[in-house]
């Protein structure tokens, strides 16, 4: 019998600020734990982190794009098994974003609700730049290059995989049969980790760089991150009690202490009824700096071999272009840009 050809995973982070345990649960984890199963190709989307100018204004951007790179891969992403490379390093993307600019209707890069949020935050200092509202445009262009089946990503990403699927119906019905429609995979739980300090609020990289205490960044001093999860906001009750609707900082720290444990709902409340909250978030703060520690000391192998660390942009980058370059001319023929 033919052996099955691997599903194929497309995803990546865009480079707006420093990885925290929310991206680690929500994104990374997901891949590390099917990269033997499926073809993963994974990127740092370095464009999209222009998108707001002043969150990058005065930053080393290409440093930030190299260590989110580096982090893939001491959070345990094999450069083997997985291609890793960098979103600007192939040109591709910004060509075949214009095309799915073009195809994408104003009214739905309007009704997004990543635009409507960002927006407001943006509009207080710059006003809004144009590629925030075609963002998701992009997005769809980075992900229909590479013709992949799943597309696992954190809760709040979803509707922008939705719109994906939608433009490229649209391309399919407008210039014939280009692009597979790509389903999209969420955490049944910790697809949406909160933040430490406000529990209504999702954890995000833009946030953490305005409120300590809000993140757990994968590179903090291992101190900071313990005393962030020891002061996270919980409720006036002295611990947990399961018969009661628990409150939304504590099933956010039992979710994140699941998710680093590999536990169930039902072995933590075995493990936490009737326990104080110091308890919860002391093994909390265990259970995530363990991980940190094996994270960090990874990281700093890994970026101390600078010539190893440039060869895997390099093989990274050829592999992805050997995929997204057929794919663009494919897209292009169509469009009748090319014969
Ligand atoms: P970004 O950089 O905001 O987030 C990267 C990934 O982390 C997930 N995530 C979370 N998951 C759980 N809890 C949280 N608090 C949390 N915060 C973030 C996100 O859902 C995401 O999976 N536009 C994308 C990047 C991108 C992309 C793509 C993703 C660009 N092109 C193509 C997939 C496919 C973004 O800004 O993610």
């Amino acid at each position: 019998m033919a052996a099955q050809a691997k599903k194929r995973v497309l995803s990546g982070i865009t480079a707006t600020g420093r990885l925290h345990i929310g991206n680690y649960i929500g994104a990374i984890s997901q891949w590390v734990d099917n990269q033997a199963v499926y073809e993963n190709l994974l990127f740092v989307a370095d464009l999209h982190a222009l998108t707001i100018p002043q969150a990058v204004a005065g930053q080393d951007l290409r440093a930030r794009v190299e260590e989110i790179f580096a982090l893939y891969l001491a959070c345990g992403i094999d450069p083997e098994q997985s291609t890793l490379f960098v979103q600007s390093d192939i040109v591709e993307h910004a060509e075949l974003g214009w095309i799915m600019t073009c195809t994408t209707p104003v009214s739905w890069l309007e009704r997004m609700t990543q635009f409507k949020t960002k927006g407001k935050i943006a509009d207080v200092d710059t006003g809004v730049g144009a590629g925030l509202l075609c963002y998701p445009a992009l997005q769809a262009a980075d992900i229909l290059l590479y013709d992949p089946d799943l597309v696992p990503v954190g809760e709040d990403q979803k509707q922008h995989v939705e719109i994906t699927r939608d433009i490229a119906k649209r391309f399919n019905t407008l210039f014939g049969d280009t692009f597979k429609i790509p389903d999209v995979v969420i955490r049944q739980a910790g697809g949406r980790i909160m933040g430490l300090d406000d529990p209504t609020a999702k954890m995000s990289k833009s946030t953490a760089e305005r409120a300590p205490g809000h993140a757990i960044g994968l590179l903090d001093p291992l101190d900071k991150a313990r005393k962030s999860i020891m002061r996270a906001v919980t409720d006036s009750n002295s611990g947990v009690d399961f018969a009661t609707e628990l409150a939304p900082g504590v099933t956010n720290l039992l979710t994140i202490f699941e998710c680093f444990t590999g536990t169930s709902r039902d072995q933590s409340a075995a493990r936490f009824d009737g326990a104080g909250y110091g308890k919860l978030k002391s093994d909390v703060a265990d259970a995530v700096i363990g991980r940190l520690t094996e994270i960090q000391q990874r990281y700093r192998e890994i970026t101390d071999d600078r010539d190893q660390l440039n060869k895997l942009l390099t093989q990274g980058a050829e592999r992805a272009r050997s995929i997204a370059g057929p794919k663009l001319a494919q897209a292009y023929r169509a469009t009748g840009l090319r014969s």
